[in-house]
């Protein structure tokens, strides 16, 4: 029996959480309140993983300095919202070489099938566009990411529930190809009613789909890409169902429990124009964010302090890779002698 049975069948394991985020621009109100809210939340569960996964960003960001300035960002970022490098591990994926190894172990067990069926692959091919071998097995490179740290759960938006059925179903066929239990099965963390935060035009807010209202932007332009927000051409007398509501939504992620509540008694009684509950999310936006826009601007001058916490999660993090991946290893054959391998 391996470590990883061991671990996984010891009830006073803690649990793991495991996530990334790409460093493709700025992050937006979609990656905060889908994904990292619950990173800030479950660091103070268990243990909590979490890296920015520039190796997947390398798939669609071909200039280098943009590139690092994201990750530079993405970092930054992550700390002023509430990450903490004291109870989390945070690092950046390509510091973590274990990964792409156990990205190609992994790959000799992906059936072409299956990726075919993933969405980010098949909605490029049916646009007409040219995909490359980087984008038809991104989520091989997600599934090592997920089992190269032991992950019991990932916290994700709706958007990202395909690769980890994925990421099960690569680990459970390594598994049984096998006959061991090297890889333990993660399971997707989503929260009710922000699993697919909706953007200035009421499809899924997406960097791709320019749609995005962004965490840091300046205060004067996030209030004019509020104030036009997509709309219906509901009367002002019309009462409305708040659910079937973008704006609705969107207020409900940054207003208070009762602001929110009585927000919903105005949409049903009807006889408000939308302009006041686009103006109540910018004053409410105001106030969720202030702080970390504070804890920003203290930390865009401080690069040392960031190279630092990047450079001890990876250390942390190769540690447990290392771990899963010799485990893999061992069972498929690659090493020669019980599980060591030449320095
Ligand atoms: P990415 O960078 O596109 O998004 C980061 C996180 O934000 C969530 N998200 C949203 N949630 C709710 N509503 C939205 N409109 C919205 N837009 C984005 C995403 O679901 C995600 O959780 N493939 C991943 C990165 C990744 C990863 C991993 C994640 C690489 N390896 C391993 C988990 C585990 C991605 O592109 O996320």
């Amino acid at each position: 029996m391996n470590s990883g049975m061991q671990s996984q069948s010891n009830p006073a394991a803690r649990l793991r959480a495991l996530s990334g985020i790409q460093p493709t621009g700025r992050f937006h109100w979609g990656n905060y309140f889908g994904a990292i809210r619950q990173y800030i939340e479950l660091q103070d569960v268990g243990e909590a993983f979490y890296f920015i996964a520039d190796l997947h960003a390398l798939t669609t960001v071909r200039e280098p300095d943009r590139l690092r300035g994201f990750v530079r960002d993405a970092a930054i970022d992550l700390v002023a919202l509430g990450l903490d490098p004291e109870r989390a591990t945070l690092f950046v994926q390509s510091d973590v070489p274990e990964v792409a190894e156990l990205t190609w172990l992994l790959m000799t067990v992906a059936p072409m099938g299956l990726l075919e069926r993933c969405h980010a692959y098949k909605d490029k091919k049916a646009k007409g566009l040219a995909a490359d071998a980087g984008l038809f097995t991104y989520p091989v490179l997600m599934a090592a990411d997920i089992l190269a740290y032991d992950a019991d759960v990932v916290p994700v938006g709706e958007d990202q529930v395909q690769h980890i059925e994925v990421c099960r179903d690569l680990a459970g066929t390594f598994n049984h190809l096998y006959g061991t239990d090297v890889f333990r099965l993660p399971k997707p963390r989503l929260v009710d009613g922000a699993a697919k935060v909706p953007g200035t035009d009421g499809q899924k807010m997406s960097k791709s789909y320019e749609n995005t209202i962004e965490l840091f932007e300046e205060q004067a332009a996030q209030k004019k890409k509020i104030m036009r927000i997509t709309t219906d051409s509901r009367p002002m007398e019309a009462s409305k169902n708040p659910e079937q509501d973008h704006l609705y939504q969107l207020f409900s992620l940054v207003g208070s429990p009762e602001d929110v509540s009585e927000m919903a008694e105005l949409y049903q009684r009807g006889g408000f124009g939308y302009g006041e509950v686009k103006k109540a999310i910018v004053a409410a936006a105001k106030d969720t964010f202030a702080t970390a826009r504070e804890r920003r601007r203290k930390l865009e001058s401080n690069a040392h302090e960031i190279d630092e916490i990047l450079a001890v999660g990876a250390k942390r993090a190769r540690a447990v890779a290392g771990h899963v991946l010799e485990r893999a290893r061992e069972a498929c054959g690659l090493s020669r002698s019980s599980g060591r391998r030449p320095e």
